[in-house]
């Protein structure tokens, strides 16, 4: 096979504020083993990659390929067996639970299926919580509540049930509520899982959005391409590894292409 080659040299000089700026995400040689006592799972088996402040990730890869793990063991939610995870420069590994716990609600946004709405909450209090919790006095609570609805366009909802509301709606409530800290980072578990392509279409403009105006760094995993080749770039994994990084870092594995094309997504289990 005759391989193009060109004389064009790696374009070092664009970039420059991803380049000279730390990135806001650090994680090296990160490994991560489930032991249940009859299996130990392999989940991340030595992940490195960076993240740059303000940038829109898409993470990918095959059901089990330890994209979720990932998305744990970055916000803290987990600890890791051996590595790095750098956030902003701070190893939250070194935290006791009460200080990550503080760092998360202070930093992070969460859209996660895990932590679902409250069904009993009316939109506001829902998005209000993580501030009462946070110890945010009440009436200051609402004012931040309504604004982030105001951000989703959902004010007017405010005092509806999620389940008066729609699938994007609730979502958006969801969005809502990770925003209403002004986190710094929001990590999205599949945010667009359940949605109909219309509405996950305007789910991903949203964050997009978002993204842009106030420079929040987002890091979202998604089975959906479309989502996908929204964002800034997608890091691919594969059986615990990333097998590529979106920036041309490439490992090779089956069904892989080099420059990213591929997308080998199919269940491989
Ligand atoms: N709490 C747990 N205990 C034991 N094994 C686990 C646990 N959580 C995940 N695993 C295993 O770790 C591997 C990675 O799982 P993970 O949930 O990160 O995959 P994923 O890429 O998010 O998959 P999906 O696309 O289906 O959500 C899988 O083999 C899974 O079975
Ligand atoms: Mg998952």
């Amino acid at each position: 096979m005759i391989e193009q080659t060109t004389t064009e040299v790696p374009p070092q000089t664009a970039d420059t504020a991803a380049d000279t700026a730390p990135p806001i995400i650090a994680a090296t040689d990160v490994v991560k083993t489930y032991d249940t006592g009859k299996v130990r799972v392999p989940a991340l088996r030595g992940v490195s990659f960076a993240v740059a402040r303000g940038e829109m990730v898409a993470v990918m890869g095959p059901s089990g390929s330890g994209k979720t793990t990932l998305l744990n063991c970055l916000a803290g939610l987990e600890e890791i067996d051996s590595g790095q995870i750098l956030v902003d420069g701070t190893d939250i590994a070194t935290m006791d639970d009460r200080t990550k716990t503080d760092y998360r609600a202070r930093n992070m946004g969460f859209v996660f299926q895990f932590y679902n709405l409250l069904p009993v909450l009316t939109a506001v209090e829902n998005v209000e919580l993580p501030l009462l919790i946070a110890g945010v006095k009440p009436k200051e609570a609402r004012r931040r509540a309504l604004e982030s609805l105001d951000l989703v366009r959902l004010r007017e909802w405010q005092t509806q049930r999620p389940a008066e509301l729609s699938g994007g709606q609730r979502q958006r409530v969801t969005i809502a509520r990770a925003l209403v800290n002004d986190p710094a980072i929001v990590w999205a578990d599949e945010p667009t899982g359940d949605l109909d392509s219309e509405t996950a279409d305007e789910i991903i403009t949203l964050m997009r959005t978002l993204n842009r105006e106030r420079g929040q760094t987002f890091i979202i995993v998604t089975h959906d391409a479309g989502v996908g080749a929204r964002t800034d770039r997608i890091i691919r994994m594969r059986d615990g590894q990333v097998t590529d990084d979106g920036l041309g870092n490439t490992r090779t594995t089956d069904g892989m292409s080099a420059d990213g094309q591929a997308t080998p997504i199919a269940a491989s289990r």
